[in-house]
């Protein structure tokens, strides 16, 4: 079985390449955008170039499809451009791994179940580009394809395969390890997932036939200042340092509030542990 990871360069899918790679029996390709790449054998691509990206997919012609790209503020421009490019070249047969977010509820009243409806932010709001894109995409999938898994997770921490920490358990690190105090909101809920665990997960999701939604992740829910204070003990240091941050915001730049997932539907499928 063929695997191509779009985005393997980044912290999901470096861990996903690599995790595939312990498979004999899969062949696996991977792509990056931004020079230097990490890890050995990626091909460079931009999904939003039609032409490289119609001459690399029928050159690999892949039978499952790990998507791992994002793009943060041009989240839209990946989903209306690379998504497109990516589903009008899948066949039936093709298996699509989409990894979504959690940002999809954005009206933040969780947990939430797979089934709940989506919601997009208002258009000015600082993060609309990401929550919406991830819900146009998912939309898209659901309408034009019927061989898909997406796979929606909330923030993920931990060392990835290649030891690249996350962006915010290593800010954490960062501020502890020089003494200095640092704030997390207590009001904002989330179901934090670690890497080895969604790595698992979609390594099993790429070698079965399920196919639909599924909420990755443990059943706790924590808010950020409970989960980094418990990161700072793992870790080692002193967590009085992690203090509660201010809950006040301005209405444009409101975080939604709860959006952890509920993870019940994804035991029947993969037998992890979640930490
Ligand atoms: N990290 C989280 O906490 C979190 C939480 C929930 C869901 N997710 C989802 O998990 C997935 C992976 O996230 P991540 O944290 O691994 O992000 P990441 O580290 O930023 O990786 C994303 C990768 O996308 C690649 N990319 C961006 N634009 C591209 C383009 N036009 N063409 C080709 N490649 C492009 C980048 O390649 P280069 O590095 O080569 O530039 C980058 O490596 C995303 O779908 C994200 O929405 C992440």
């Amino acid at each position: 079985m063929k695997v191509c990871v779009f985005g393997a360069n980044g912290y999901v899918g470096a861990s996903v390449y690599q995790q595939l790679h312990h498979t004999d029996t899969d062949e696996v390709v991977g792509t990056y955008l931004q020079e230097p790449a990490i890890l050995e054998g990626l091909y460079k691509l931009d999904v939003n170039e039609p032409e490289s990206f119609s001459n690399f997919y029928k050159k690999e012609n892949p039978d499952v499809v790990v998507w791992t790209v994002m793009s943060g503020p041009n989240e839209h421009k990946l989903t209306d451009q690379g998504l497109i490019h990516l589903i009008t070249h899948l066949t039936p047969q093709t298996k699509l791994v989409y990894i979504s977010s959690d940002f999809v509820f954005s009206d933040g009243n969780g947990p939430y179940e797979e089934d709940d409806p989506l919601s997009n932010l208002p258009d000015d709001h600082s993060f609309s580009n990401y929550a919406n894109g991830k819900v146009k995409a998912e939309r898209l999938i659901d309408n034009e394809l019927t061989n898909y898994i997406i796979l929606r997770a909330g923030p993920i921490y931990g060392e990835n395969g290649i030891g690249k920490l996350d962006e915010r358990t290593d800010q954490l690190s960062y501020h502890l390890r020089s003494g200095n105090p640092i704030e997390f909101r207590d009001d904002l809920i989330r179901t934090f997932v670690h890497i080895d665990d969604l790595t698992k997960a979609i390594d099993v999701m790429v070698h079965n036939d399920v196919t639909g939604v599924y909420h990755v992740g443990p059943e706790e829910k924590q808010s950020f200042y409970e989960f980094m204070k418990q990161m700072a003990k793992q870790m080692g240091y002193d967590d009085r340092l992690v203090k509660k941050g201010s809950e006040i915001e301005k209405v444009d730049t409101e975080i939604p509030k709860n959006t952890s997932l509920i993870t019940e539907k994804i035991k029947d499928v993969v037998s992890i542990e979640f930490k």
